[in-house]
């Protein structure tokens, strides 16, 4: 049978997009391959290495989520990374043999480091009364600069920073900060306030709490946790892809240096969760816009009837547009189609009224969480029972990993114990 690996990190409670972006396809997997799924408790401490106080409760919620979901540990092996410490050892071996400029390159790397810096500028910059300004400009940055006379203002468009910003980091020779003041200047921001960001940029602390070796070779332990267990697919989001790919270049390292030892694993790419937060944006913890699996049935009642809808629509009796509103796109994915044709058809004749119709989604979204909080319960009740479970999943995984690494030292001819 083909064989599936796949991680998460333990970052806190799961939400609907957690559901419909991972979850749900692990459902599907389980069904049909050699599944190991496990909580990745090293790769949180890569950024997160300040803050382990959480950590064990993290694990204990992911847990308990996960079996809420179905995820079924009589199908699937579900384990603790920690629990295996083979994955340790084969990254150390893998760290041997993977170039320092596959991990400075890489592009995953590179985007956390750009969304620290320039969130660091924005925050500064906001901080110094510069006025950011979120609605679209009417035209390019590149026509904006050509018009630009330099003349000072407080404000700024955050496309123009994000943009300009965007150019200067993502260029050949390493953040060019010279270019970027220019740019700054030209738009108009006052030239002491750009000159000391950048130097806090230059010279500061932002960034370094991910400045460190285990944050650098962050890809080089996926690449463990997948080849070790000789995967044949990795169901990742786009966003892993980068890591993906380099898992295949060490595999093909490895195999040449040592010989043929481990295949290259292919992604299936999980599709994208539709589902947006509350507030219409990304459904995410730090937006404080998610609703939790673990919700109970008056929160969700309440999340949904604080949900963004059609802005346009003011009375009940104004026709509404069902396309621009987030109540009706989680009514897409809860609702039957009959119904949610109806509903689109009331809303823009204007004879349904939105608290209505987020009361009709509450309920069909809590239809839908019904079981998983059924077994929620029966799963907080014998916690213990359950984590055994996890404890058996990271003994066969470790009697897997461990037949791999006896290959590798083989193969490398180290020393046999
Ligand atoms: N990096 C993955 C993420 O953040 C988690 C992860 C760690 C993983 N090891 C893995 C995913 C191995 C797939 C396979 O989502
Ligand atoms: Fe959105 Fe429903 Fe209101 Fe229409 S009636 S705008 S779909 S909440």
């Amino acid at each position: 049978m083909k064989k599936v690996v796949s991680g998460m990190r333990p970052t806190g409670k799961l939400h609907l997009g957690h559901y419909f972006g991972v979850i749900k396809n692990w459902l599907e997997l389980q069904e049909k391959y050699d599944c190991k799924f496990f909580i990745a408790d090293w790769h949180a401490l890569t950024n997160k290495y300040a803050e382990t106080e959480k950590l064990k409760e993290n694990i204990r919620e992911m847990i308990i989520d996960w079996l809420s979901c179905g995820i079924d540990p009589t199908k699937s092996t579900l384990f603790i990374q920690s629990g295996v410490k083979e994955h340790a050892e084969l990254s150390l071996l893998f760290s041997m043999i993977t170039p320092k400029s596959w991990l400075e390159l890489n592009p995953s790397y590179k985007d956390l480091k750009f969304n620290l810096y320039y969130q660091y500028l924005r925050d500064f910059l906001a901080g110094k009364q510069v006025k950011i300004i979120q609605t679209p400009p009417p035209e390019s940055l590149d026509q904006a600069l050509e018009k630009a006379t330099g003349k000072q203002k407080n404000k700024i468009f955050e496309e123009y920073l994000r943009e300009a910003f965007h150019r200067a980091f993502y260029n050949q020779k390493g953040i060019d900060f010279n270019w970027l003041k220019e740019v700054l200047v030209k738009l108009g921001l006052q030239k002491k306030l750009v000159e000391e960001a950048v130097r806090n940029l230059e010279e500061g602390d932002v960034g370094k709490e991910i400045d460190t070796l285990g944050f650098l070779a962050y890809p080089v332990l996926q690449a463990a946790d997948i080849l070790i267990y000789k995967a044949d697919f990795v169901p990742v989001g786009e966003d892993q892809l980068p890591h993906i790919e380099l898992t295949r270049e060490i595999a093909r390292r490895f195999n040449k240096l040592y010989g043929e030892t481990f295949p290259e694993p292919e992604a299936i790419l999980t599709e994208k969760s539709r589902l947006p937060g509350i507030d219409g944006r990304k459904m995410s913890k730090s937006y404080n816009n998610a609703i939790y699996l673990s919700d109970g049935r008056e929160e969700v009642e309440r999340k949904v009837l604080e949900m963004k809808t059609d802005p346009q629509r003011i009375r009940k009796n104004d026709p509404g547009n069902p396309e621009v509103c987030t109540v009706f796109t989680y009514h897409s994915i809860f609702t039957e189609d009959e119904k949610r044709e109806e509903i689109a058809k009331l809303c823009r004749e204007g004879s349904i009224g939105c608290v209505e119709c987020k009361k009709l989604l509450a309920e069909r979204i809590n239809r839908f969480l019904y079981p998983i909080r059924e077994k929620r319960k029966e799963v907080e009740k014998e916690i213990g029972r359950y984590e055994e479970l996890f404890r058996e999943g990271t003994e066969k995984a470790r009697s897997q990993a461990s037949k791999t690494m006896e290959e590798v030292r083989k193969g490398m001819g180290l020393w046999e114990f």
